[in-house]
């Protein structure tokens, strides 16, 4: 997913603009990666605009681009040296007319590569980690006396102690539907991932903090919250009875706000879904019928090479429960192919468990060296040409099932939070309890509205549905 985050709507909040040489301070954001970078681009937002910036949403209008990178995989990593190219020539270009463009990279690749961006790439007056970036107006300001700064230690305090809260119209312009980061960071070590390198050890936000930060979206017209953590079902915290919760008591508590109607976590770990948490799915009808909750292999053999911890037989018994407790809810994973060692039959035990699950969609990568994981240094990787063609066999079954279920919802009666316009001005999109997106005649509400619709059809980008009577 790429997409710039700020509108210039939101960048209107900041009014009067403090002005720099006569000009008012203008920035373009560009965010890769997780919806976590997304709320990540979101606060930094709301950080510059208190710093006196407006948002604009090109390159070419803006004084600094801001560069929030993901470093999952090697082809989201590189994305960022080539955005990079671009900018250096712009930022010739404008010296040569007498202006200047200053550039800060913030994110995942920012943490795991730090001053090594500014020596591939000196257009980068700021690096900034994701644990750092409340210190972004200050870095920025001593950019601009002429030093390259780069902020990427983990440090003690609380980043979003430091950070403003989000102004009622900023949320207003995000829409009703939101992100909430509840838990972040990863104590997991999967040999194939840097996340707990890039994003740290893993931590748990208040209870106090994420409820009136809940409370503040729902005050601005938010109905339905997704909250975020690399291992969100991990998060556990001191709760109002001065017990310790996990997140299916916070999610029941988050059930209470008035204007929450929907509640959806991602992303989680099997070994981590807790029965307070599955009981919350069984119980809460804010508790949306959807979960990630990735496996990455079907071969125990891979699984424990991976470090994931768990067995396929154990996955398929805690979705069997879980599905016992919420009998509707809709299951989605992510998977890797051709982790090293991945042989023939440990991925038709992979193609096996997808069978056996059943997914309503999921997400699905080749393996990528990560430098620094353990996995890098495993000395049996798997061949390019293998992994291409075994993750088109797993796509494509994916998608069958994926369309199955799309065909299974048609009849089926749903409330349905009407979120944005659709392609055609007579139509609206909202999306389905189980995160389909459907499509609406425009007619039949507005934005923010929550719906009950019958799906008629199945489509190529969503689903059709019609007002039910
Ligand atoms: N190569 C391929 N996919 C990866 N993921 C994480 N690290 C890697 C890697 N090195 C995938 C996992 C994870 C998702 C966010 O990205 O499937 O769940
Ligand atoms: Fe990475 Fe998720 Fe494993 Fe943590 S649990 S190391 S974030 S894949």
């Amino acid at each position: 997913m790429t997409q710039a985050i700020l509108t210039p709507d939101t960048a209107s909040e900041a009014g009067d603009g403090t002005q720099i040489g006569g000009q008012s301070k203008k920035v373009f954001v560009k965010t890769y990666g997780c919806q976590m970078n997304v709320y990540d681009s979101e606060r930094m937002g709301d950080a510059l605009t208190r710093d006196g910036y407006q948002t604009v949403d090109t390159v070419e209008a803006a004084d600094l681009v801001l560069i929030n990178t993901c470093h999952i995989r090697e082809k989201a990593a590189e994305k960022v040296y080539s955005q990079l190219g671009r900018l250096a020539k712009l930022k010739k270009q404008r010296k040569a007319d007498g202006g200047d463009l200053m550039v800060a990279v913030a994110g995942c690749v920012a943490q795991a590569e730090g001053r090594e961006i500014i020596r591939r790439a000196p257009v980068v007056n700021v690096v900034i980690g994701p644990q750092t970036y409340h210190r972004l107006p200050e870095a920025l300001a001593k950019a601009r006396q002429g030093e390259s700064v780069v902020e990427t230690d983990f440090p003690t305090e609380d980043k979003f102690d430091g950070l403003p809260t989000t102004p009622e119209k900023a949320i207003r312009a995000r829409g009703v539907a939101a992100f909430l980061t509840v838990q972040e960071g990863c104590d997991k070590f999967c040999t194939f991932c840097v996340v707990p390198y890039t994003r740290g050890a893993e931590v748990s936000r208040p209870v106090d903090r994420i409820l009136s930060e809940a409370e503040r979206l729902a005050s601005a017209g938010v109905r339905e919250i997704t909250l975020l953590g690399q291992n969100v079902n991990a998060w556990h915290g001191k709760g109002a009875d001065d017990r310790e919760w996990g997140l299916g008591e916070l999610v029941r508590r988050l059930a209470t706000i008035d204007g929450i109607d929907r509640i959806r976590y991602t992303t989680s770990h099997p070994r981590d879904m807790d029965d307070a948490l599955i009981e919350a799915h069984r119980d809460l009808p804010e508790l949306m019928p959807y979960l990630h909750l990735p496996v990455q292999s079907g071969s125990d053999r891979i699984l424990k090479a991976m470090n994931r911890r768990h067995t396929a037989a154990e996955y398929v018994k805690l979705v069997e429960r879980i599905r016992a407790a919420r009998p509707d809810i809709a299951l989605s994973g992510d998977f890797i192919v051709g982790f090293p060692g991945e042989t023939d039959a440990d991925f038709e035990d992979t193609m096996q468990l997808v069978r056996e699950v059943n997914y309503a969609s999921a997400f699905t990568f080749k393996y990528s060296i990560r430098p620094g994981t353990p996995g890098a240094d495993m000395d049996n990787q798997v061949d390019e040409a293998v992994k291409t063609e075994r993750l088109a066999r797993l796509q494509d079954l994916i998608n069958e099932q994926t369309r199955a279920f799309g065909r299974e919802c048609v009849g089926r009666t749903v409330d349905l939070l009407l979120e944005k316009p659709g392609r055609n001005t007579d139509q609206l999109i909202g999306r389905s309890p189980w995160l389909q997106p459907v499509i609406v005649d425009a007619k039949l509400g507005k934005i923010g509205d929550i719906i009950r619709v019958r799906i008629t059809q199945p489509g190529t980008t969503g689903l059709f549905a019609e007002i039910a009577e």
